[in-house]
């Protein structure tokens, strides 16, 4: 039967989306081919990026049939905040996916209650993302001088950032065999003609830009503002990346004494980001540190390493009781949350969902990830007729006998 003239079929034209996976569809639709690809990220064979997925696939849940509850609750609290629901913004830099960037991202986190990861490398400013009245973690690789990295923690802290995330599980292992996309040194007019038809095919992406050009005058930017020396200019993303790879790697020391840093400047928590084994994880409290998550970078490093939902349980049976353990990589539905926290997870922190988001409606797409991964979490703890996010425990999951992955021996505290 043919519909009539006058009926529009109103799912067309309807930004909200139903699922994580529709928002990534319309991303690729929307956005140019290598900004699409730059999200999608993963190194060497992807056998990282698609463990952290299909790893979830293989638990299970186990419902009840009667006896569930009328009242869920979904808040908890981790790095001393209270959050509605425990799932946080991770940080990501390359936003070049929405004129807005992170701040559309931390206007969102602020108007579902959670805690915002602000990337060193984001598009935006840590006192414009502050500005938003979220909860923000400014999170910083181990990159530049030790004056330089306490400047860089000055700046956030007196931007308002309530906590510091560090990453250093990042080993510059890159190399895709689908290829990397290009990413140019700076957005100018040649740029932009030798880019032109890859972009010319998203009108949508190209109206939005086009819009923040008219009103603000400024193109793209693909500097790292929050990089910038104090009265200086951003670096460009090449030239914070230089900079970052000729840092010498950090021993243990070293991020105590970063820790150590942001208690004297800030006194708020001091997350370490990209664990993945055991005994690191110990060395990581002897550090001091108040939280870790447990995170291969999305699968963007070092491929090869197991799932991060594979190494939660592991790591937060040994440390879980002396600070909050939280996890990323994978999450795409509230299920999955349910599943990390039932694991050990106190939350979870979310990459590319929110990506997707961002790309498919801006800020509305960020608070539409937000409450589909909320609306799951309430599906799952009504169908496990619990009524708190608290109560998830492992013998709430059909978990296969080989799924945990328990990397680096326990060391005796005479060997660390
Ligand atoms: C495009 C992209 C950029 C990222 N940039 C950063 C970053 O600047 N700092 C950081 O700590 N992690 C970064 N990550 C890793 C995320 O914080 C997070 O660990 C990862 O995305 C979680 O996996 P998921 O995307 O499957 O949720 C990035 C991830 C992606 C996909």
């Amino acid at each position: 039967m043919q519909t009539p003239s006058w009926f529009e079929n109103p799912w067309k034209r309807n930004p909200w989306f139903e699922s994580v996976a529709v928002a990534q569809e319309r991303a690729r639709k929307r956005l140019p081919a290598p900004v699409y690809s730059a999200l999608l990220a993963g190194s060497e064979r992807g056998q990282s990026r698609d463990d952290n997925q299909s790893a979830f696939a293989e638990l299970g849940l186990a419902p009840h049939v009667v006896g569930q509850q009328p009242e869920r609750d979904q808040t908890t609290s981790v790095f001393g905040q209270q959050i509605s629901s425990p799932v946080i913004i991770s940080p990501t830099g390359v936003q070049a996916v929405h004129p807005d960037g992170e701040v559309a991202v931390a206007r969102a986190a602020a108007a579902r209650g959670t805690i915002m990861g602000l990337s060193n490398f984001a598009s935006k400013s840590v006192e414009e993302v502050c500005a938003t009245g979220a909860t923000t973690f400014f999170q910083m690789y181990w990159t530049g001088d030790r004056d330089t990295m306490i400047q860089r923690m000055e700046r956030a802290h007196a931007a308002g950032s309530q906590g510091l995330i560090a990453t250093l599980d990042w080993s510059f292992s890159i190399g895709r065999d689908w290829g990397s996309p290009e990413i140019p040194e700076k957005v100018d007019l040649k740029t932009m003609i030798r880019m032109a038809p890859q972009v010319a095919t998203r009108p949508r992406w190209l109206a939005d830009f086009g819009r923040q050009f008219r009103e603000t005058g400024k193109l793209p930017d693909l500097t790292a503002p929050n990089l910038a020396p104090p009265g200086g200019n951003a670096p460009t993303f090449f030239g914070a990346y230089y900079e970052w790879m000729t840092t010498p790697p950090p021993s243990w020391e070293d991020v105590a004494w970063m820790r150590e840093q942001w208690a004297q400047i800030s006194g708020t928590p001091f997350v370490l980001k990209g664990v993945s084994r055991v005994d690191d994880a110990l060395r990581a409290v002897d550090a001091g540190v108040a939280g870790i998550s447990v995170s291969n970078h999305g699968g963007n490093n070092l491929d090869g390493t197991p799932a991060a939902i594979r190494m939660v349980r592991p790591i937060a049976e040994r440390v879980g009781d002396q600070v909050d353990v939280v996890m990323d990589g994978g999450i795409r539905r509230g299920s999955d949350v349910v599943k990390a926290v039932a694991l050990g997870a106190k939350a979870v922190l979310i990459g590319r969902a929110y990506l997707w988001g961002l790309a498919a409606n801006g800020q509305a797409g960020v608070e539409n990830v937000l409450d589909l991964l909320t609306g799951g979490v309430d599906s799952a703890l009504r169908g496990l007729a619990l009524s708190s996010v608290t109560d998830l425990r492992p013998e709430h999951l059909l978990v296969p006998h080989d799924f945990d992955r328990e990397l680096g021996l326990p060391v005796t505290t005479a060997a660390r």
